[in-house]
């Protein structure tokens, strides 16, 4: 009999929003702190520009989707700072763009802000009015990431059938998204139409998304899941006890090539090994057909204290270095098939994915 961790949420914890906004333009973003889970369940509030940006690089707020819904308010809250609302944008969106590098939702999110503040300055919106414009526009944006969620629970669920056994890496649900989540957004929505699932989670050293957040998420829905450390997953894959990994991502390539958490990669190449499916879940908007292929996706690289102080302090000699890439690129060539909001491609490649054009809205 494995061990399981507990499937019910001790005395169940307000089911918070991951993202929400207060009130009017002159309102406050609220982000459930996800540092703080899964012992507190608590909203931060954010009024500033600065907040948010420290927000995001302390993954407050993180999963690529959310951090573009997040993004959306972010400008709200640059709009409205006082004076020209048009020159605090012109320099908060960049600094708010390059808040993280490897999530290109929120450089696609700004991008998108920054069209449409240009569009209202052509057509001569008063400074006052533009909060409450980009107010509309973030609301827009992430009901939007609500909906392609939804789209991607039922496009991948019809890959899962009853009684399967399910792999997945780092936090692919509510908490990384607009809505139900991408991978995890499948598994559950394959859960609620009555297939019964496993879940094994990768713990995700070092900041332990997948012990901390997606072991709740998991639980909050009642879906049996069991931790697994991260180093285990190939060989787990390889036992035969896994019938189909699950994936996010943070960037996609024009020909398929993903970046995701770091762990990622060795997951791909051991179910393609073992020939298990690999499956990759997510929205358009986290497609980069900018780029031909993963060797040009910026790759975050974290502070050595989040490996070094992993277990606590001083607990590896005084001196030793450490090296914290956040993501790793897994090649076209080991994913079964990507699931985006518009359908399922088999074996993504530049010709398959060109058709999926700009992100839906
Ligand atoms: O560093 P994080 O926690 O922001 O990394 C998140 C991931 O890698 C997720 O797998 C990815 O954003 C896809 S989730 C919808």
């Amino acid at each position: 009999m494995k061990p399981r961790v507990s499937t019910t949420v001790p005395e169940t914890p307000p089911r918070i929003s991951t993202i929400d906004w207060e009130g009017n333009a002159a309102g406050t973003l609220l982000l459930l702190d996800q540092t703080l889970l899964p012992t507190r369940v608590e909203p931060r509030r954010i009024d500033t520009l600065d907040e948010v940006i420290d927000a995001i690089r302390r993954l407050v707020v993180r999963g690529a989707p959310a951090i573009g819904v997040t993004a959306g308010y972010g400008a709200v809250l640059i709009a409205r700072t006082g004076g020209d609302g048009y020159a605090a944008l012109r320099e908060g969106l960049p600094r708010l763009r390059t808040a993280r590098p490897t999530a290109v939702n929120l450089q696609q999110t700004v991008d998108r802000i920054a069209a449409l503040v240009a569009r209202l300055e052509r057509e001569g919106t008063p400074t006052a009015k533009l909060s409450g414009h980009l107010l509309d526009e973030a609301r827009t944006i992430h009901a939007e990431d609500e909906g392609r969620c939804e789209s991607m629970g039922q496009h991948g669920a019809e890959l899962l059938t009853d009684g399967m056994t399910l792999l997945t890496h780092c936090n692919t649900g509510r908490l990384a998204t607009g809505g139900i989540g991408t991978a995890l957004g499948v598994i559950t929505t394959a859960f609620h139409q009555g297939k019964r699932l496993d879940v094994y989670a990768g713990e995700t050293r070092p900041l332990l998304q997948g012990a901390r957040l997606t072991a709740f998420e998991l639980a909050e829905v009642g879906i049996p899941c069991t931790l697994l450390a991260d180093s285990a997953g190939a060989g787990l894959i390889g036992s035969g006890e896994i019938d189909a990994v699950l994936v996010g991502a943070d960037r996609i390539a024009a020909n398929g090539d993903t970046a995701n958490k770091v762990g990622t990669l060795p997951l791909a190449l051991a179910a393609s090994h073992f020939g298990v499916p690999f499956y990759v879940v997510a929205p358009t908007t986290t497609l980069d057909t900018s780029i031909a292929d993963g060797t040009a996706i910026p790759i975050e690289g974290r502070g050595a204290d989040e490996i070094l102080d992993a277990l606590g302090p001083n607990r590896v000699p005084a001196g030793i270095s450490a090296r914290n890439p956040a993501f790793d690129v897994t090649p076209n060539a080991l994913v079964t098939a990507l699931v985006t909001e518009r359908g399922v491609i088999h074996h993504p490649t530049t010709e398959s994915i060109k058709p999926l054009g700009a992100p839906s809205r």
